[in-house]
C-alpha cells in the first residue's frame, strides 16, 4: 500500500532538483501534488512556466496526480495562490515541503540591499507565506511540514543572506512545530548536500576555493563537511522529506535533518556549555577578569580569528 494515498502535497520549488524528485517520490507513494516553480535563474529574476509543468507531465505519465502553479512564494498573495490551489483542486492539504530556493553568493562588503533582500525573499519569507496560509488547513486532519535549510547556516563563506536566511527557517520551523503540535502538524527541517544544483554558479565555487586556498579556512560549517559515502543526490534528500512525511518519523518534530548522498544525521538542538554563574549577576568587570575568560574559553583555538 502505498504511503500517501488519498493525501494531498504542496511542494514549492518542485520544477527542478530536489523539489523535483520529492514530487516524483510523493506521487509515486499515492499523493496528489501541486508542483510549484517559478521557474527562474539560480539568482532570482526571470520565469518560466514549462519547469512545473514538466513535472506534472511525468507524474500524470506515471499514473498520478498532479497540478502546475506557477507563483513566486515570496509575497503572502504568492504563498496563499500556491496553498488555494490545492485546495481548488484536491479539496484538503496534508504536506507542505517548502523547498524553492535561490543563492546570491557575495562577501558582505560587495552585497547590496537587493542581492540580501531577494535571497531572504524566497528562502525565508516566502517558507511563511505558504505556512500562513496551508495552516488553517493542515489543521482540520493533522499532517506535516518540511522546511528546506541549509548547511550553510552552519556558516558559510561568502553566504551572508544565504545562511541567515537558512539559518533562520530553523528558528522558524522550531516554532511552528510548537504551535502546530496539538493539532497532529509536524514541522521540520531538511539540511541537505545534493548535487548537480541549479543553484552551483560559479560565484560558489570562487568563494569556497578562497576560503580554502588563501584563507586555510573551512568555507562551510566549523570543519569541512566531507562524504565518506556516496555523493549527496536530488533523491537522497527526497527519501528524507518522504520519510519526514509519512508516520514513521511521527515522533520527530520541531528537529532538523542532515542528509549528504549516504550520510543521514539528527543535527543536535542548540545547548549551553561551560556554564558560568555569578550570584550578583555578570558585570564587564568581572567577565574580564582572567579566571572567568579561562573557564569560557580557555581551550578554544577558534580557526577564524586571522592567519
Ligand atoms: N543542492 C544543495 O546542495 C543544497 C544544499 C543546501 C540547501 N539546499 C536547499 O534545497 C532546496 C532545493 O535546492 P536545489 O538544489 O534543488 O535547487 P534548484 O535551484 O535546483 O531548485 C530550486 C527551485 O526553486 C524554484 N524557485 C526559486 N525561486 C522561487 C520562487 N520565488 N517561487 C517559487 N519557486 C521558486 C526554482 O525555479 C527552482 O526550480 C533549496 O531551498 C536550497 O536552498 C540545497
Amino acid at each position: 500500500m502505498a504511503q500517501f494515498e488519498g493525501k494531498v502535497a504542496v511542494i514549492t520549488g518542485a520544477g527542478r532538483g530536489i523539489g523535483r524528485e520529492t514530487a516524483l517520490l510523493m506521487a509515486r507513494e499515492g499523493a496528489r501534488i501541486v508542483v510549484n516553480d517559478l521557474g527562474g535563474g539560480p539568482q532570482g529574476g526571470g520565469s518560466d512556466a514549462h519547469f512545473a509543468q514538466e513535472v506534472v507531465d511525468e507524474i500524470k505519465a506515471a499514473g498520478g496526480e498532479a497540478v502546475a502553479e506557477t507563483s513566486s512564494v515570496t509575497t503572502m498573495e504568492g504563498g496563499k495562490a500556491v496553498v488555494d490551489c490545492a485546495m481548488d483542486n484536491f479539496g484538503r492539504l496534508d504536506f507542505l515541503v517548502n523547498n524553492a530556493g535561490i543563492i546570491r553568493p557575495r562577501r558582505l562588503t560587495d552585497m547590496s540591499e537587493e542581492d540580501f533582500d531577494i535571497v531572504v525573499a524566497v528562502n525565508f519569507k516566502g517558507y511563511f507565506a505558504t505556512m500562513h496560509a496551508a495552516a488553517p488547513h493542515l489543521k482540520k486532519q493533522g499532517g506535516a511540514i518540511v522546511n528546506f535549510s541549509s548547511p550553510s547556516g552552519f556558516g558559510h563563506y561568502g553566504m551572508v543572506n544565504y545562511s541567515g536566511a537558512k539559518e533562520g527557517v530553523v528558528g522558524m520551523t522550531r516554532t511552528i512545530a510548537r504551535e502546530l503540535a496539538e493539532f497532529g502538524v509536524r514541522a521540520n527541517a531538511v539540511r541537505p548536500i545534493s548535487g548537480p544544483s541549479n543553484m552551483n554558479i560559479p560565484e560558489v565555487y570562487e568563494t569556497l576555493q578562497y576560503a580554502l586556498d588563501t584563507l586555510h579556512i573551512p568555507p562551510l560549517s566549523g570543519h569541512w563537511i566531507g562524504n565518506s559515502g556516496p555523493d549527496g543526490r536530488p533523491w537522497n534528500v527526497a527519501a528524507v522529506v518522504g520519510w519526514l512525511c509519512s508516520d514513521r518519523s511521527s515522533n520527530l518534530n520541531g528537529r532538523e535533518v542532515y542528509i549528504n548522498g549516504g550520510h543521514i544525521a539528527l543535527v543536535q538542538e542548540p545547548e549551553f556549555i561551560r556554564s558560568q554563574f555569578a550570584v550578583d549577576g555578570w558585570t564587564f568587570d568581572k567577565l574580564c577578569e582572567e579566571g572567568t575568560s579561562r573557564a569560557l574559553t580557555w581551550d578554544i583555538r577558534d580557526r577564524f580569528t586571522g592567519k
